[in-house]
């Protein structure tokens, strides 16, 4: 299905918003169990501004007390490649000494970006530490890390929509769709 073209690409459906729905639910569900007996404080941290519907959606299928904040860093810009530099463009609003952390990313490539804040946010001592991604494409995997929650694991390609964007588009789109060069 076409939605979005121009000359140079056009956006192909990967993976339909029933698919995301479904795979957040399951995602909820095993978090609200892992987390069920904690007894310290569970936050979610969400990485801007690619996770933002993917958080919102989330946190309303955990069924356990949570704290939702969210961290920018800096990203890939308008172009389709990583870049290497991992920079705080805003910083979290509370702490998360002592609490049981879970990043929250929209899309792990190379890994980059999430070991970088993973390294970050362990200097603040958090209780535990752990990362949830709606998608992976463990294919470009440059740097090893260990993901505890997935979403859906995908072959190397460029991927817009719920929440992730290409050059600060797409991200309304209630699918996942795949960008396709002419
Ligand atoms: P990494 O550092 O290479 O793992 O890149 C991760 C970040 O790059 C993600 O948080 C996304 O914001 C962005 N990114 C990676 N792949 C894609 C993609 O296919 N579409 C849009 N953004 C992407
Ligand atoms: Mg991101």
């Amino acid at each position: 299905m076409l939605h979005y073209y121009s000359m140079k690409y056009y956006i192909e459906k990967l993976i339909s918003s029933n698919d995301i729905n479904s795979k957040v639910n399951y995602l909820g569900k095993r978090i609200t169990q892992d987390y069920y007996n904690i007894s310290k404080k569970f936050i979610l941290i969400g990485l801007l501004r690619g996770s933002f519907i993917f958080v919102s959606d989330l946190c309303r299928v955990i069924n356990i007390p949570h704290e939702v904040d969210f961290m920018t860093v800096s990203s890939y810009g308008s172009n389709m490649f990583s870049s290497r530099d991992v920079k705080i463009i805003k910083d979290l609003d509370g702490n998360i000494y002592d609490k049981d952390v879970l990043i929250i990313e929209d899309i792990i490539d190379s890994g980059y970006t999430i070991s970088k804040v993973y390294e970050m946010l362990l200097l603040r001592k958090p209780n535990s530490l752990s990362i949830c991604t709606l998608l992976d494409k463990p294919s470009c995997r440059e740097v090893n890390i260990f993901i505890k929650y997935i979403g859906f694991t995908i072959s190397n390609e460029f991927v817009i929509g719920y929440g992730i964007d290409y050059n600060q588009n797409y991200r309304h789109l209630s699918y996942i769709g795949k960008v396709v060069v002419n």
